[in-house]
């Protein structure tokens, strides 16, 4: 098997045997979730893509937040966190895909919300590559978890290192190398939320 595929094993295998539990174990992120994407405000008619968005519960909330005349694609890996989502279809196209091998043409999606999902990646220089592609100049990448990193690391009983994906020093030139420009950072205790631009195509700006 390639590596690529193994990993692909690795996360359907890790995720897969977390689906049926999943929204009972964070019952009260809700508010947390809705407050990011109001702030986010993608705006009517985006096409929001949920990149990971596992049992779909900020499904409902990005279909408020385009409207009827917006578009809403969850994407997941896992078909039992996809097989969750499906609760929620009624606000949103469910597709079960790799992030790093959409298949969308290039520019056309207005926000990639990431929830939750970076630090799942297991090629996250490819992933954000690939978000980086299907996104419209202009566009927004949100990279966003409910708790900070502090949060996080002590939940799963391990300190927070330097070498962490998401810490600004680290996430910045990450995203720089593979299509994004980092917009704005917050690391609170109840959340963490990178946004990330993609740069207009070179010359557009200059054009009327
Ligand atoms: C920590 S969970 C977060 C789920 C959801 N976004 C939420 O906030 O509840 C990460 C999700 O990302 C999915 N995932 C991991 N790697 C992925 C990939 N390469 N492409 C698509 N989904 C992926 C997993 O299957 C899992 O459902």
């Amino acid at each position: 098997m390639s590596d690529e595929r193994a990993d692909r094993a690795r996360t359907r295998e890790f995720f897969g045997a977390r689906a049926a539990g999943w929204d009972a174990k964070f019952p009260d992120d809700g508010p947390r979730y809705a407050a990011a994407i109001a702030e986010l405000a993608p705006g009517d008619g985006a096409f929001v893509v949920d990149a990971g968005c596992g049992t779909g519960r900020a499904l409902p909330l990005l279909r408020a937040a385009v409207g009827p005349r917006g578009t809403v694609l969850g994407v997941d890996l896992t078909p039992e966190m996809l097989a969750r989502a499906a609760a929620h279809r009624d606000t949103a196209a469910l597709l079960l895909a790799d992030c790093a091998r959409l298949p969308l043409p290039d520019a056309v999606v207005d926000l990639v919300f990431g929830a939750g999902l970076i630090a799942h990646l297991p090629g996250p220089a490819a992933g954000l590559r690939e978000l980086a592609r299907v996104t419209r100049p202009g566009g927004r990448l949100a990279l966003y978890h409910p708790i900070g990193r502090a949060a996080l690391a002590a939940r799963h009983g391990r300190a927070l290192t330097p070498d962490d994906l998401r810490a600004e020093p680290n996430l910045r030139p990450l995203l720089a190398a593979n299509g994004w420009r980092l917009t704005a950072y917050t690391d609170a205790e109840d959340r963490f939320l990178a946004v990330a631009e993609r740069p207009p195509a070179a010359g557009q700006d200059r054009q009327r």
